[in-house]
């Protein structure tokens, strides 16, 4: 029996609460019980397990995969606000500044030994590809950051720079998580290969987004501070399009701005505001639109390689097409 991707949405979002996860110390797994509880999209494990299903019903044999590789994500998330210097996180203030830095640090860290845990509740005869798949892609994630820091001093980041960095930094985790499902279904080695290419390219479209939102997010609603990435002087498409199509004013004070660090509150809406202008103004809004939108074919073209029933996937795809919707 195939399950609707919200029937999917509910049974892992209640997996992940019903975890026994341990008590004390209270001030190492408070902040990890307070980082899940606050939900979120829940995007990696439910391609996981719709992955699963396409090939098998039984996704309870995948739940403990699927809650490590959220909890996972969560690790990345508790250690990234913290790299961003982010205050909010879902709505709500980030670990690092509800408690400090070194819980965020710790927390994070015991986070990725409980999501090796709980990756390695899958039978024996998927064990080896498994952690070896999540082992690698924890791996390139770390690569991702480095570069995505990095590239906050750099002037000189290409649009293949920054492909590759979001597709180290995030496009990896949806494509494993995908890629684990096709293992622990059993699925053929060509198709485990098509799978990951549909997480990549479709990780590719929602860092696109997420850099979006960053800009153009509702802020009553995003969840997160619009207007981070500018502060942070991240090197997102958004920016390195703008200074291609800029005139030499416009690059002129793009780059002034870039080279800026505001020191009050007013100082850095200032900030975020004359870029957010800049950005405008160079149609960013549409460019996302449109390179999101190629990511997202490219993504289906791969799906259409996956060899099952055409139904088997009409799940999958409905889902794709809501990450696509997103605004959070
Ligand atoms: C946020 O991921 C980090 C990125 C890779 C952009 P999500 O947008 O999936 O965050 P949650 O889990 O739904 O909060
Ligand atoms: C997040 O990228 C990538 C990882 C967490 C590995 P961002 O820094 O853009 O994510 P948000 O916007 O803080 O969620
Ligand atoms: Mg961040
Ligand atoms: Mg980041
Ligand atoms: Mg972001």
């Amino acid at each position: 029996m195939q399950l609707t991707s919200r029937q999917i949405t509910e049974r892992i979002s209640s997996h992940i609460d019903s975890l026994a996860l341990p008590q004390e110390p209270a001030g190492l797994y408070l902040p990890v019980r307070y980082v899940l509880s606050m939900g979120g999209k829940r995007l990696r494990p439910v391609l996981m397990l719709l992955t699963y299903n396409m090939y098998k019903p039984d996704v309870d044999v995948a739940m403990d995969p699927a809650a490590a590789v959220e909890i996972y994500h969560n690790f990345t998330l508790l250690h990234d606000d913290l790299m961003d210097k982010a205050d909010m996180r879902r709505g709500h203030q980030t670990v690092h500044l509800k408690w400090d830095a070194n819980t965020a640090v710790l927390s994070g860290d015991v986070m990725l030994s409980l999501a090796d845990t709980y990756m390695s509740h899958c039978d024996d005869r998927h064990y080896r590809a498994v952690m070896e798949t999540f082992s690698r892609t924890s791996i390139e994630i770390a690569e991702g950051q480095q570069y995505d820091m990095d590239f906050e001093r750099r002037d000189n980041v290409t649009e293949a720079d920054y492909i590759e960095m979001i597709r180290l930094k995030t496009s990896v985790l949806l494509a494993c998580s995908m890629k684990i499902g096709a293992i622990l279904a059993d699925a053929s080695d060509e198709d485990i290969y098509n799978i990951y290419k549909v997480g990549e390219q479709m990780g590719l479209a929602f860092q696109l987004h997420d850099d979006y939102l960053d800009v153009y997010g509702d802020p009553l609603t995003f969840g997160k501070k619009v207007g981070g990435d500018i502060l942070c002087n991240k090197k997102t498409l958004l920016f390195i399009k703008s200074m291609e199509l800029a005139d030499s004013t416009q690059r002129e004070e793009l780059r002034r701005w870039f080279s800026s660090s505001p020191d009050s509150a007013a100082a850095c809406e200032e900030k975020i505001q004359a870029v957010t202008r800049l950005y405008t103004s160079l149609d960013m809004p549409q460019m996302c639109r449109e390179q999101e939108d190629l990511y997202y074919q490219r993504a289906h073209a791969y799906l259409n390689k996956v060899q099952v029933p055409d139904e088997a996937k009409s799940e999958l795809r409905s889902y794709m097409a809501s990450m696509m919707n997103r605004t959070v």
